[in-house]
């Protein structure tokens, strides 16, 4: 594993769209799902990696509200590819020291995935070595719309006004509310779109696409795009002094 990672300008919350996993499964001619389960073995390595990396908080793309738009067979093969991967790391996740969340609209979520999801939140809660948060059926304008919703609901029941309403207070009402803005956002697989994902959260966040697609990428890949992030200038709007 590398260690040759700079904790002080290491960012603290890497986000990852994992990109490139059907592609990677159809070059060796085999169906996307075996892709798929590739790509959840390459999340364990990267997820290993951050501690000594400098990175503590770790947001993974899993599944997009838009996702449910692939065959049957697709989502179906995912959604038993979450419960699995959710019950066989659950100990080892524990015990690593992560700390586990879910983003995402839970509703069009089988009921079994969800308390498996609700578990592992529960069982991690005490851990803070690294924090993973996996987004599963999420789309940022859904989240922000559910804030939004939630928010109208408080100022219907007299709890919150309309001059209560900044960017912090509808921040509070988002599902990331307890996580720091993400400092740099990661696409692998050579697409260079940020697919409806921590749109509000990463307004000041760096981005890196690179090519490689998903089940490809490594640790040493990480700690490159790592040190390329430190020598980058972040002026959050601001001009240098
Ligand atoms: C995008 O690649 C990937 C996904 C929609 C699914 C991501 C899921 C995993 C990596 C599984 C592991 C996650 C967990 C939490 C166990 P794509 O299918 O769009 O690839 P393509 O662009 O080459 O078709």
């Amino acid at each position: 594993m590398p260690k040759d990672a700079d904790a002080r300008t290491a960012p603290a919350h890497v986000a990852i769209i994992m990109d490139g996993n059907g592609r990677w499964a159809q070059k060796r001619g085999r169906p996307r799902l075996f892709g798929h389960h590739a790509g959840a073995r390459k999340v364990r390595e990267i997820l290993k990696a951050c501690p000594d990396l400098g990175v503590k908080y770790l947001t993974i793309f899993a599944f997009s509200t838009e996702n449910w738009k692939r065959t049957q067979t697709e989502v179906a093969g995912l959604m038993s590819l979450f419960r699995r991967y959710l019950e066989r790391e659950a100990q080892e996740l524990f015990e690593s020291g992560v700390c586990v969340r879910f983003i995402g609209d839970r509703v069009r979520l089988d009921d079994k995935l969800v308390s498996l999801m609700d578990d592992l939140e529960l069982r991690t809660a005490g851990n803070d070595r690294v924090h993973l948060t996996v987004a599963l059926n999420y789309g940022s304008r859904d989240e922000v719309t559910r804030a939004a919703k939630r928010l109208a609901y408080e100022i219907e029941q007299g709890r919150l006004t309309h001059e209560d309403v900044d960017a912090e207070t509808l921040a509070r009402f988002l599902d990331t509310h307890v996580l720091p803005d993400p400092d740099l956002v990661i696409r692998t697989s050579g697409e260079a779109r940020i697919s409806n994902f921590l749109l509000w959260q990463s307004a000041y966040a760096e981005y890196e696409f690179v090519d490689t697609l998903w089940p490809d990428f490594t640790a040493e890949e990480f700690a490159r795009v790592l040190r390329d992030y430190a020598k980058r200038d972040r002026r959050f709007g601001a001009v240098r002094a």
